[in-house]
């Protein structure tokens, strides 16, 4: 077991399987120019099996893969399965843009995938364009009900935008009144060295509560079995889905955070907002390391997993930027 100094202890690995994305969504990558991470440095599939062959040992018993876009990392079907197979009692989820998932979703289904998280940040056609570059958002609503039609949970993850996506709060909940779907509001995190994040764009979940509150009733869903992680989430007595808040800067989740992450070029974070980083490619790749040391590397990095709310706390002042590395590579 991955445990710390706090009594946390980490059950749950994020998967960064590429830091390359088809959107170029501004507030993720903001330089167009964002220098990709050679091939040769990016996690293969084997390294991936291996070091989760170690984690599975260690009591991790949910692996989220992100991005970039995992989708468009090739054989990614090919990787699923096989994760599926090697590890049948792990939980495996993915976060998408789907944009590029419409002939895969049967598959997806097939291979035992529970749930997409699929990040969206507008309904409007030229918003989409605008936020994004691309024009995908019909091609993303399908694939959303096709995923619903098939059994594949769906939460949608919106990041908060004040001025860009907060006079679409009614077509959101129209959206999870009308599906059966999380629709969850992600407050805008000042991330990546050349963030863009102003205190203007800042639109916090106790805002957009009061203000779903009143286009319909919201009541709250207890997280007996913390299976919401940092999300504060409301059943929608008048329709099918709930709506839920993320709120990583007015409401602290630390103190139950059990996650690790690992960037595709396989350095494991300990903590989103804390560029120190452990690089375990090396690791992984070297014959001269066996997993009971690469065991003991993890152990000795979870001791140390901070306590994210204590660096935010010295940013705090001017809200510049929590880490270096954009989101892009980190994976959310
Ligand atoms: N603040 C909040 N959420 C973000 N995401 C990406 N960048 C940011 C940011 N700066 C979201 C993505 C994805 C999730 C994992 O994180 O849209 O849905």
């Amino acid at each position: 077991m991955i445990k710390d100094n706090y009594g946390r202890a980490v059950s749950y690995l994020r998967l960064s399987i590429t830091d390359r994305c088809n959107l170029n969504c501004f507030y993720c990558r903001p330089c167009r120019n964002t220098r990709f991470i050679p091939h040769n440095e990016i996690l293969t599939y084997e390294d991936m099996f291996y070091l989760l062959e170690v984690v599975s040992r260690m009591d991790v018993q949910k692996v989220r893969l992100t991005g970039g876009e995992p989708f468009v990392r090739r054989d990614i079907l090919y990787f699923l399965n096989r994760l599926k197979n090697s590890f049948p009692e792990l939980d495996i989820r993915l976060t998408t843009n789907a944009t590029l998932i419409a002939g895969k979703i049967r598959a997806l289904k097939d291979i035992g995938i529970k749930g997409l998280n699929i990040s969206l940040d507008t309904l409007d056609r030229e918003k989409y364009q605008r936020i994004t570059g691309r024009d995908f958002l019909n091609n993303v609503l399908t694939s959303i009900d096709r995923c619903l039609e098939v059994g594949i949970r769906v939460k949608i993850n919106v990041v908060a935008l004040k001025g860009v996506n907060d006079h679409e709060l009614e077509d959101f909940v129209n959206m999870a009144l009308s599906r059966p779907l999380d629709v969850r509001f992600i407050e805008f995190m000042p991330i990546g060295q050349k963030t863009l994040w102003q205190k203007e764009h800042f639109w916090s979940s106790d805002e957009i509560l009061q203000s779903a509150q009143k286009i319909t009733e919201l009541k709250p869903v207890a997280d007996k079995d913390m299976n919401h992680g940092p999300a504060r989430i409301y059943s929608l007595p008048q329709g099918q889905g709930r709506i839920g808040v993320i709120s990583p800067l007015s409401n602290h989740f630390c103190l139950t955070c059990n996650r690790f992450r690992i960037t595709a070029d396989g350095r494991l974070r300990t903590c989103l907002f804390s560029d120190k980083d452990y690089r375990l490619l090396p690791l992984i790749r070297s014959p001269r390391i066996n997993n009971d040391q690469l065991k003991k590397v993890l152990e000795r990095a979870g001791l140390k997993k901070p306590m994210g709310h204590e660096i935010m706390g010295r940013n705090n002042k001017d809200r510049k930027s929590i880490c270096e590395r954009v989101m892009s590579s980190i994976g959310g």
